[in-house]
C-alpha cells in the first residue's frame, strides 16, 4: 500500500490500521493511542487516591471538558451541558415545554430514532410528535418543514446530518424558519460535529446535541448539550439531577436551584473513564484541525461514491461531496450478508436497514477505499437479485 508520510503518522494513532481497514467511524471511531494512555491515568489515580481524585483531578478534567466542547462548537462555557449520551440530553429538552400551550413538535422520518423517542414520550403531557417525510430518502427540503411548523408548533427537532444519507441539512435556515414561526429549533449534530466546521452562535439554532464516539474519536460514554444562553436561563426542565443544580456540593435536599446556563440539564455522576478518552481525541481532532478532516472526508468518500456507481451501485448517499459528510450508504437487500462478506475479508462497515454504510475518516486512504470497492465488486450481483 502506498501511503504519504502524512498519512502514517495520522495512521499511527489507530492501532487498529495495521490488520483492517476500518469504515465505520460514523458508529465509532477506534480509540487512539493517546485515549488509551489518558484511560490508563484515569485507572492509575482511580487505583492510588480513590475519592481524593474527585478533588485533585476529576472534577477539573470535567470543567475542561466542557471547554473543549464549547471550543469545538464556537459557544460559551455556560451553554454546555455534559451528558451522558444524546438520549438524556433530549430528555431533558423535552422536560420543559409547554405542551398544553403548543403541543407540536415535528420530527422527520430520516431522524435517529432517539430523536422522536424523547417526545414521543411525553405524549401523556400533550406534546403531539408529527413526522415530516423525505421525498427521495436523502433529504429533507425545508419547505416541508416550513409547511408543517404552525403557531400549535413547539419545537424542529431533527438531524444536522442524517445517519444514513449523510445529507447536511442547512440548520441555519431552518433556524430562521422556526423562528419567524415562534418554533424552537432542536439540532441533533451527533454526525456533524467533528466532521466540519460549525459554529453554533452563527447558526441560531436553540438547542444542539451529540457527542464524542464519532467524528469526535473520544468514544462512548459522554454526550453534550448545547442551549443557547437565553434559551438556557428560561428553561426549567422538569428531567434533573443533583449535578445540574447551582451548588451540588452544598447537600441541599430540600430546595432546586437550577444551575447556571445550560448545566441545569444536567444529571448525576459522569463515567470519568470516558471524560479521559473524551477529551483525548477532542484533542486530536484540534491537533489535525477539522478543515483537513473536512478535505479527507470528501477526497475519500468521493472515491467511494464513483467507484460504487461505476460497478452499478444504487447509492443512497447525496453524490456530490459537497452536500455530505463521509457517509456513503449502498442500497442491499441483504446487507447484514454483504458486510459479513467483506468483515470476513477484513474491510469493516455496518449495515442499516437495507443499507451497507462505509464512513471512512481523515486517516483512512485512497488504497483502502479501492481495497473497498474490489470486495464490494462481486457483492454488487446479489444486492440486484437477493
Ligand atoms: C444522529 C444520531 N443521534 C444519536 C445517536 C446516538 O444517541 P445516544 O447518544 O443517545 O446513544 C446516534 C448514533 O449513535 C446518531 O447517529
Amino acid at each position: 500500500m502506498s501511503i504519504s508520510a502524512q498519512e502514517r503518522t495520522w495512521r499511527d494513532e489507530f492501532p487498529i490500521t495495521r490488520d483492517l481497514v476500518y469504515l465505520n467511524n460514523c458508529s465509532l471511531t477506534p480509540l487512539p493511542r493517546r485515549g488509551r494512555e489518558r484511560i490508563e491515568r484515569f485507572a492509575r489515580e482511580w487505583t492510588e487516591l480513590g475519592g481524593r481524585a474527585w478533588y485533585d483531578h476529576w472534577i477539573g478534567e470535567y470543567e475542561a471538558l466542557r471547554g473543549d466542547i464549547a471550543r469545538v462548537l464556537g459557544a460559551d462555557v455556560d451553554e454546555v451541558a455534559v451528558e451522558p449520551n444524546v438520549s438524556a440530553g433530549l430528555v431533558g429538552i423535552a422536560s420543559t415545554f409547554d405542551y398544553a400551550k403548543r403541543p407540536k413538535i415535528i420530527v422527520s422520518d430520516l431522524d435517529f430514532p432517539t430523536d422522536g423517542h424523547a417526545f414521543l414520550a411525553v405524549a401523556p403531557r400533550g406534546a403531539q410528535v408529527e413526522f415530516v417525510r423525505s421525498p427521495d430518502r436523502v433529504r429533507m427540503p425545508l419547505e416541508l418543514f416550513e409547511r408543517a411548523i404552525d403557531e400549535r408548533t413547539a419545537a424542529v427537532c431533527t438531524g444536522h446530518v442524517y445517519f444514513t444519507t449523510g445529507w447536511i441539512q442547512d440548520v441555519k435556515a431552518l433556524a430562521e424558519i422556526c423562528h419567524r414561526k415562534g418554533a424552537r429549533l432542536i439540532v441533533d449534530a451527533y454526525q456533524s460535529i467533528g466532521a466540519f466546521a460549525f459554529d453554533v452562535h452563527a447558526s441560531g439554532v436553540d438547542y444542539l446535541v451529540g457527542g464524542t464516539l464519532k467524528w469526535l474519536m473520544g468514544g462512548p460514554g459522554i454526550a453534550f448539550l448545547y442551549a443557547r444562553r437565553d434559551v438556557a436561563e428560561a428553561a426549567r426542565p422538569s428531567a434533573v439531577g443533583w449535578w445540574g443544580v447551582a451548588d451540588p456540593f452544598a447537600f441541599d435536599v430540600e430546595h432546586l436551584d437550577p444551575g447556571k446556563g445550560a448545566r441545569r440539564f444536567e444529571y448525576g455522576t459522569p463515567a470519568v473513564a470516558a471524560i479521559y478518552a473524551a477529551r483525548a481525541g477532542i484533542e486530536l481532532l484540534e491537533e489535525i484541525g477539522v478543515a483537513t478532516v473536512r478535505q479527507r472526508h470528501m477526497l475519500l468518500s468521493q472515491r467511494l461514491v464513483d467507484g460504487a456507481r461505476d460497478q452499478g451501485w444504487t447509492v443512497r448517499c447525496p453524490t456530490n461531496a459537497q452536500e455530505r459528510t463521509a457517509i456513503v450508504t449502498l442500497e442491499h437487500s441483504d446487507a447484514h450478508g454483504a458486510v459479513d462478506a467483506l468483515r470476513a475479508r477484513g474491510v469493516i462497515s455496518d449495515t442499516r436497514p437495507g443499507l451497507i454504510r462505509l464512513s471512512p475518516h481523515y486517516f483512512n486512504t485512497l488504497d483502502e477505499m479501492d481495497r473497498a470497492l474490489e470486495l464490494l465488486a462481486p457483492l454488487r450481483a446479489a444486492a440486484a437479485t437477493a
